[in-house]
């Protein structure tokens, strides 16, 4: 069980509950789901703008929403394998600003972090939204590196059962 503190949950709480946003939890994302990875960031992000004295609500609550955008992403083949990874990292903050906007009230550096989240596609425009900018990106590596690892410790597995 994951360790969070109560007043990040206290924060997260309005937005987490939502029968949309826990869809997340069944859309996979690097090693884990897309709700766990918006909830380790997000935690993340917090624990940073607090200490550094910025607008961690905002933060919170925009990072939650990031990659709120609802669907699988699937690579395809061929020249789609090129095209799709760039199409979803385009359009995917948009779709989550869309999707966020119409179930929560949004301010305007909550809608900074969501549009801008994927720079140098979009340029964040506060200091909250680069910290999420930056540890989204950083986690992301993280969870990419577990992935592989399980990855690779499955197939000793087998080689090692067959
Ligand atoms: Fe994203
Ligand atoms: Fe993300």
């Amino acid at each position: 069980m994951k360790k969070y503190s109560e007043e990040f949950l206290e924060i997260a709480q309005p937005i987490i509950v939502h029968e949309s946003y826990i869809k997340m939890k069944y859309i996979k994302h690097h090693n884990e789901s897309v709700y766990e990875h918006c909830m380790d960031t997000a935690y993340m992000s917090y624990r940073i703008s607090k200490r550094m004295g910025m607008d961690y609500v905002a933060t919170t609550r925009g990072c939650l929403l990031h990659d709120f955008y609802l669907y699988k992403f699937k690579k395809g083949k061929g020249v789609r394998f090129f095209s799709a990874p760039l199409f979803h990292a385009r359009n995917h903050p948009l779709i989550a600003l869309e999707n966020a906007g119409k179930h929560f009230v949004l301010n305007q550096k909550e809608r900074d972090i969501i549009k801008n989240h994927m720079f140098p596609i979009g340029v964040p425009r506060s200091g909250e939204a680069w910290i999420v900018t930056f540890v989204d990106k950083f986690l992301a590596v993280c969870e990419y590196s577990l992935r592989v690892k399980k990855m690779t410790f499955n197939k000793r597995e087998v080689k090692i059962g067959t």
